[in-house]
């Protein structure tokens, strides 16, 4: 521990820690209908061992997850993937959510969605699409996404959203390779008519990891892309609403990490696992309880494995003394395992961390190095298991 870590945790440790006998429910509930996606992105958040079609949840299961997320007092449902819409039973799911009074956000590759189709979704529920870009331009945007002729469609499926007055969220994710064109993709968000845009910068977790030296953008980059999007936020308020989310490599503070474990957003992975985020899988003493044994309720008031990190209660030192602790509630407990290899440790991104200077001199080198060649996310059971659904 630093010098600074252990003042702070002297000043503050001896405070009560909030216990946390029934929590809210979360905000929102994440279903991931399948890990299926046309997509290679090397940045992809899915984790690394994938799950198949035979081993996704049927219709009747999800059916009853939606009910029991209302149950809970969660507010929004947010189908995604892989590539939801791939789930021929999408619209069914979406009455049923709607029906439940759950408002329902549509997360796409927008590959392979006609207009039709986006009009079916629309009239069974659908509230709000949020619909990713990889670039500016087709060929930086197919070259990241592997997928030949995806950026048009992508379009194509934006401005169909405008003309049925569907509200639109872009979602640009930035790197090294994309991003001196921030301010293109800001201009293409007010072309396509969408309300809001995040621009979010690469999260190593997963496959993302495996292409950190790829991806990596320098320093100077980022402060580009920080001036760009303050000026912009400052120029477009009214019109385009900007979340902006930095590179945790290169920050001083870690970020809230999902609003806190277990505290605002719950992930059902495509078999049903209930996860507090899209990561917690990689920490391997975390039993995942699923919907086809318990509640959703259940597992998120009582399951050990949201238990573990929800609140203040398990902070080692100095995050137990800090001031930001219920700000921050620690960071991220997945980077933390991988970058500092245990999950009940400061997130290193953090600078009172023993590993900060370390984590930030990789991302410099990194950044600096020639970039290595992405390694694709390609599913190799992709093509046998939409075979298998048709
Ligand atoms: Fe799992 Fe941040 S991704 S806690």
């Amino acid at each position: 521990m630093s010098t600074d870590a252990a003042t702070v945790a002297t000043a503050a440790s001896l405070r009560p820690l909030r216990a946390d006998p029934e929590p809210a429910p979360p905000l929102a509930v994440l279903l991931e209908l399948t890990h299926r996606c046309p997509l290679s992105c090397p940045y992809c958040s899915n984790p690394l061992q994938l799950v198949g079609v035979r081993e996704e949840l049927s219709t009747e299961q999800w059916l009853r997850v939606l009910e029991q997320a209302a149950e809970l007092g969660i507010l929004q449902a947010h189908f995604s993937g892989g590539e939801p819409t791939l789930r021929k039973d999408l619209p069914e799911l979406l009455r049923h959510a709607r029906a439940h009074g759950l408002y329902c956000n549509l997360i796409t590759s927008g590959v392979g969605v006609s207009r039709e189709r986006l009009q079916e979704l629309q009239h069974a529920g659908l509230d709000h699409l949020q619909l990713s870009i990889q670039d500016s331009h087709s060929e930086g945007a197919d070259r990241i996404a592997g997928y030949a002729g995806s950026h048009q469609r992508k379009l194509a499926l934006a401005r169909w959203c405008g003309e049925l007055e569907l509200p639109l969220t872009l979602n640009a994710v930035v790197h090294r390779h994309n991003a001196e064109r921030v301010a293109d993709m800001i201009e293409l968000a007010l072309e396509l008519g969408a309300g809001r845009l995040e621009v979010a910068h690469t999260q190593y977790y997963g496959w993302g990891l495996k292409n950190r030296a790829a991806l990596m953008p320098t320093r100077a980059q980022l402060d580009a892309v920080t001036a760009v999007v303050e000026d912009a936020r400052l120029r477009l308020r009214g019109r385009l609403t900007i979340d902006y989310v930095t590179p945790d490599y290169y920050a001083r503070r870690p970020k809230a990490c999902m609003g806190g474990w277990a505290q605002r957003f719950v992930n059902i992975t495509p078999e049903g696992k209930v996860l507090p985020c899209h990561a917690a899988e990689t920490i391997a003493d975390l039993h995942f309880e699923s919907v086809r044994e318990r509640s959703l309720g259940e597992i998120w008031r009582d399951s050990e494995a949201f238990r573990r990190y929800r609140g203040t209660g398990w902070m080692p030192e100095p995050c137990r003394g800090c001031e930001h602790r219920e700000r921050d509630w620690g960071g991220c407990r997945c980077q933390a395992l991988a970058l500092s290899g245990r999950a009940d440790t400061l997130d290193p991104v953090c600078e009172k961390s023993p590993d900060h200077e370390r984590v930030l001199a990789l991302a410099i080198a990194e950044a600096s190095a020639p970039a290595p060649q992405f390694v694709y996310r390609r599913m190799r059971a992709t093509t046998a298991n939409l075979a298998a659904e048709d």
